[in-house]
């Protein structure tokens, strides 16, 4: 990655299709045979909760090379209040550029547009060994519990980052994903199919079938 040798801006409806295929190229293989995450993207974008401000493209040389987007959901907190978070994904860099800083430059960029927006915190699922350089750190810390996952079960996957210092100070609860993450296999399938053909493959370290 040279110095700034890239462009973000926010997506425009005349990059869907494009930004579709870049994020299935960024996740094809990568948690499954195949991936879903093109048309969670897809669906997202049409959820009340997704924010449009929020939603950025990456290009280099005139092609997209990754992307990034929010949305809206809730800490629900052990005092009956509902504690308003982001929650961040996909976010994808093309294969080719994977492991060259890309990835980190789009993410800090969101994270401070994010900030400037007046959001407090983003509580998402991801690898501290990425997202902890950008200033993520496991959200037990924090107080917050993923739902739905029993009390001593791995939770390092589960990551928080406050943008505004002390958001969470004095709050614990349940972290809640938008439902419009959780799509039907036979839509991903269905959708699929609108673009060329690739192989799915079984391969180690997929954490699902
Ligand atoms: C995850 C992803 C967005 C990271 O973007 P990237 O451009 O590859 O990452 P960067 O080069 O900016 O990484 C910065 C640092 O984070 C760490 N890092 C990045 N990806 C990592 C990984 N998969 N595992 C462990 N550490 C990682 C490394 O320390 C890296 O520095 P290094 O390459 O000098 O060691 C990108 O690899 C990707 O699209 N992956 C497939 C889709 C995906 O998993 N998305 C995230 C879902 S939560």
């Amino acid at each position: 990655m040279g110095a700034q040798d890239y462009t973000i801006r926010l997506e425009e409806e005349k990059d869907y299709r494009a930004v579709e295929n870049l994020v299935r190229e960024s996740f094809w293989n990568v948690y499954r045979p195949g991936c879903s995450e093109h048309y969670v993207l897809h669906t997202l974008r049409n959820d009340p909760a997704f924010i449009k401000e929020l939603d950025f493209v990456m290009e280099k040389d005139g092609k997209f090379i990754g992307q990034n987007m929010f949305m809206k959901t809730v800490i629900e907190s052990d005092d009956g209040r509902e504690i308003p978070v982001l929650t961040m994904g996909p976010i994808g860099i093309t294969p080719e550029l994977k492991r060259k800083g890309y990835g980190k430059a789009i993410l800090d960029h969101s994270l401070e547009k994010a900030s400037e927006m007046g959001f407090g915190a983003v509580l998402f699922e991801g690898n501290i060994d990425f997202y902890g350089k950008s200033g993520f750190d496991y959200a037990g810390k924090f107080g917050i519990r993923y739902h739905d996952l029993p009390e001593d079960a791995d939770a390092s996957f589960f990551l928080c980052k406050e943008l505004k210092k002390g958001y969470l100070d004095g709050i614990t609860g349940v972290y809640q994903t938008p439902k419009g993450y959780y799509v039907d296999d036979s839509d991903v399938e269905a959708f699929d199919k609108n673009f060329p053909p690739k192989e799915k493959k079984k391969l180690p370290g997929q954490i699902f079938d």
